[in-house]
């Protein structure tokens, strides 16, 4: 059988069990969503958002990318991150990265890959704010580690510097970020960061104009 008809059969076979359980589950689902949590994690295909945390179809809205960025000039993080937070108000934010991160891996090098350099260029920049601690550690494994930490809680900061949540934050006092790390080793999750809603931003990136009648984006 080709390798692709396995997911066709697969989902058939889900869709049939999951109803022989639950005969409602996807009547439920068909006409509502309403996830309590905004998931950015990194699109390797090892880290998969529902079953790590053991939560169903509905729980999560999930945004994916190489290395679980915010980078300020995504539309497509952005629109994610915008209905997320005001349409379907959200409770809690997640960037989760990953130990042996192949993005950020890639980012300690000095190898040309095309057009990824330009999205890898945002994690040399948490290097380089970085540089004193990364470099003050032992082992190339060690900095690629906290490196990848150090990403999840820039990936964090990134969130709380854009508009669209700290108009949230100001409106209704939510949502709380929080940045983990996944170990591929043994499955665990590690929390490295966090911040709650309303949580003061370095003044530069603060914006004082967020009422009705504020800008967005
Ligand atoms: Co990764």
């Amino acid at each position: 059988m080709d390798t692709y008809k396995r997911l066709l059969n697969n989902n058939k076979h889900w869709a049939e069990d999951t109803v022989a359980r639950d005969p409602d589950f996807f009547k439920r689902l068909e006409n509502i969503q309403q996830p309590e949590f905004l998931w950015i994690g990194c699109s390797d295909s090892r880290v998969p958002a529902n079953e790590i945390t053991g939560t169903q179809p509905g729980e999560v809205f999930v945004h994916r990318n190489i290395a679980n960025m915010v980078v300020h000039t995504d539309l497509n993080l952005l629109s994610v991150l915008q209905y997320a937070v005001e349409y379907l108000k959200v409770k809690h934010i997640i960037v989760c990265g990953h130990y042996g991160c192949g993005g950020v891996k890639a980012a300690m090098t000095n190898n040309s890959l095309g057009i990824i350099n330009k999205w890898l260029r945002n994690i040399k920049d948490v290097y380089r704010l970085h540089r004193r601690e990364l470099n003050a550690l032992e082992s190339e494994q060690e900095r690629f580690d906290r490196l990848v930490e150090l990403n999840v809680t820039e990936q964090v900061m990134d969130l709380a510097k854009t508009s669209i949540i700290q108009k949230a934050w100001l409106e209704r006092g939510g949502p709380d970020l929080h940045g983990w790390v996944y170990r591929l080793s043994d499955g665990i999750i590690k929390p490295v960061f966090e911040m709650e809603a309303g949580t003061e931003v370095d003044p530069i990136y603060k914006f004082d104009n967020l009422g009705p009648a504020g800008t967005k984006g």
